[in-house]
Order: structure tokens, then sequence, then C-alpha cells
């Protein structure tokens, strides 16, 4: 499991229903309501322009997700979103009509009364449910697969959730959090992938998620050519390639899917090509705790599938590669802390301009010094513990060829 796999994405072309869900309207309410939030900044959007000319790029651009809302990740974003949109609806309201005052006042209590939010988790979208029930006086259970971080067990119990760590993996906890959900009074699933037949509360995660990629897109102020975006479910990855579908559809940038090399389930579908998802199971065993998930969410799927341009699928060391990278770039550029699913396309990126065994991949995405990329370390160091043992102890080591 050393070498970094990818493919072109031949797949055909679906019909397209699901692009309008990251439209300008919607994730405009999105931002809306996000900014009504005393927590509310705008995060940094880090431009390295040492490492973008060390590396034979025009720029390169870095969303910093480390700073939202002091949670160390974006998920938030979908989760706080959808259980207001949820809200919404219950109450008969448009979401536009609740602000974050409205939401956790004596008020809205009286009308709405309390639910129960059940969800599945590697750890960040399960503590931005937890972080968003909690605010808003709501109840919370959170499961956790194998192998979870105490860590990341630790920060949501800190909110007040019911919150376990399962033997299975997280497939599997979304089943069954959707089952107990099922069973209890007042129980919603707020889950951050999609199925048949559940569909709307995870295309309200995608929108929220639109508010990062709105921000990154007004701080960039231009197009970016190319925009490398990585792949758990593929929520994040269909609401950003979706969120730049709708602004520029005539002329959008390259995409190029990520994903860790355990837990690859969209390369696997590319690569067989006929436009269907596939799946992959197991343990999913990664450092990319975000990223170990093997079935993809079937909304952003049919975005993915047609408007992707590349899918790859990359071993624990290009993460681990990338994270070293942003702790310590290029002298003039800001550092920065990005975690094992935030630096995923710092590793990759990298790689692919300096090793000489990627050359086609860069010839088929032009992939050159005027190349303007933009991309998103999504979290922190939310499992400190790792985080230093990659940095300091230099866990991971990278495997690549220097070109020339
Ligand atoms: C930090 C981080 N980055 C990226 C992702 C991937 O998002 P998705 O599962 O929507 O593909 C996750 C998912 O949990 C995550 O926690």
């Amino acid at each position: 499991m050393e070498a970094i796999r990818w493919t072109l994405n031949q797949m055909p072309k679906g019909d397209g229903r699901w692009v309008s869900v990251m439209s300008q309207e919607h994730v405009a309410k999105a931002r809306a309501f996000h900014r009504s939030f005393p927590q509310y900044t705008v995060t940094p959007l880090t431009g390295l322009p040492q490492m973008a000319r060390h590396l034979g790029l025009g720029g390169l651009y870095v969303k910093d997700e480390s700073f939202r809302f002091g949670l160390n990740a974006f998920k938030v974003l979908g989760g706080s979103f959808a259980i207001a949109r949820y809200i919404a609806g219950e109450l008969g309201k448009d979401v536009s009509e609740l602000s974050y005052s409205y939401l956790t006042s004596p008020d809205f209590r009286r009308d709405f009364g309390q639910a129960t939010f059940f969800t599945a988790t590697d750890g960040n979208h399960g503590r931005g449910v937890a972080w968003a029930a909690s605010k808003l006086g709501q109840k919370a259970v959170i499961h956790m697969p194998k192998g979870s971080a105490k860590s990341r067990f630790d920060n949501i119990a800190k909110e007040g959730a019911q919150v376990t760590i399962e033997e299975v993996n997280y497939d599997d906890c979304v089943r069954m959090a959707a089952a107990e959900a099922a069973q209890t009074e007042h129980g919603v699933v707020v889950q951050d992938t999609a199925w048949e037949g559940y569909e709307e509360i995870p295309s309200w995660i995608m929108q929220g998620y639109g508010t990062m990629v709105g921000e990154a897109a007004e701080q960039l102020g231009e197009k970016p050519t190319h925009v490398f975006v990585q792949a758990g479910v593929g929520s994040l990855a269909g609401a950003v390639v979706g969120y730049f579908v709708n602004l520029y559809p005539d002329n959008p940038p390259k995409f190029i899917v990520m994903e860790a090399q355990a837990a690859d389930c969209h390369y696997q579908g590319a690569l067989v090509g006929d436009g269907k998802p596939r799946m992959v199971g197991g343990d999913l065993r990664t450092i990319m705790a975000g990223l170990a998930c093997g079935e993809p969410n079937t909304i952003s799927w049919d975005i993915l599938r047609d408007y992707a341009d590349a899918f790859v699928s990359c071993p624990d060391w290009v993460s681990a590669k990338g994270i070293r990278m942003l702790a310590a770039p290029v002298k003039g550029d800001t550092a920065m802390t990005s975690g094992e699913s935030g630096a995923v396309g710092m590793g990759l990126i990298s790689t692919l301009m300096e090793d000489g065994s990627y050359q086609e991949l860069c010839q088929a995405l032009e992939l050159n010094q005027t190349s303007r990329v933009l991309m998103f370390s999504t979290e922190g160091d939310t499992d400190p513990e790792q985080y230093r043992k990659i940095v300091w102890g230099g866990e991971y080591p990278s495997v690549y060829s220097r070109r020339s």
C-alpha cells in the first residue's frame, strides 16, 4: 500500500438532478444562518506563495478550518444547518427565519420542545452535532467506530452527548444510529451521508458545508484552476464540486477527489467506470479517520461522477507528508496545524509535482506554473497525540523519488 493510485474520470454522466442542491440560493441561506452565530468568523484562506514557487505552481491556497467555531474542524457547518432546516420544517417556517438567538431562547424551547439527534461519526461530525444540540437545548446520541481516538470521544462527551465507541466500522455505526432513531420518540437521524430514501437531511448538511466553500471563493477573488478535495463518504467533495459548478457552470475548475487508500470507494467506482458507486468493507484502517468511510453518499456520488476530473487513492504517508509540509512550509509562508484528514491535499500535490512517476496525471490535469490550486485543510490536530507522532516523531515517512 505504498503507491498513490489514480484514474481519470471516464464515467458516463447521469441526469444531474442533485447538483442544484448546492445552488447559490441554498448556500446563501446557510451562510446567513451561520453568520448569526456569536462564534462565527471567516476562517483564513492561507496563500503559500513560496511553496507554490517551489513546486512549480502559479498559486497554492489552503482554507484553514482548524479555526471553525473553536471546534478544530469544518464539520459543524453541516450538522448545525441540517438541524436548523429540520427544526424550520417542524415549525412550518423557512430556515431564514431562524437565527441563533431565537434557537437558543426560551421561546424556541416552548415552540419546539426537545428532539434527540442521532448520528455516527469518526469524531468531527459528531462533535458538531453534539455542540449544536447542546447550544439549542436538544439531545444527541453519537456512535463512533472501532478504533476511534479517545481525544475525539472526549470532545463529544464534553458537549453533553451520549456517546459510545462500537466494535464495528463507520458504515455499520450509521445503520445503528438510524435504527435507534426509528425507535425513539422524536428521534431524528442527522447523518452526513445519503442513501436511497434518506436524502433531505444530507443535502442540507452539504449546503451547510457551502459556507466554507463560499467564503473560500470570495477570499480567493478569482476562479481557481484546480480544486483538490478529500472524500470520506463524499458529502464534502460533492458540496465543494457542486458549489463551483453552480458558480461557474460554463467553465468550472478541474476537480481532483482524494481518498484514503484503505477506504477508496470513489476511486474503485471510477476504476470500474460504469457510473455506479462501489463499496469497500472491513476495518478501513487509516490515519485519515475522517476519510475512513467505505460507502459513498448517493447524492454526492451523482455530482462527483458527473464533474470530478480525477480520483486519487492515497496511502497514509501522503497525509503524513502533507501534515509536516504545512507545519513547516517554505520560509516566508505561514505554518498551519493540519490534521490527518486535512493535509492529504498538500501531500498529494507536492508528490505529483516533484515525483517523476506522476507526469502523465499532471499533464492530463494541466497542472503547471499557470495553475491556481485551492485545497481545504478540513481539520486541525483533532488527535493531538497522533499529530505529534507524525510531526515530531516522523511517523509514516514519505515514499517517493525526487524528479531529476
Ligand atoms: C476533517 C475531515 N475532513 C474530511 C472529511 C470527509 O468528509 P465526507 O465524509 O463528507 O467525505 C471528514 C469527514 O468526517 C472530516 O472529518
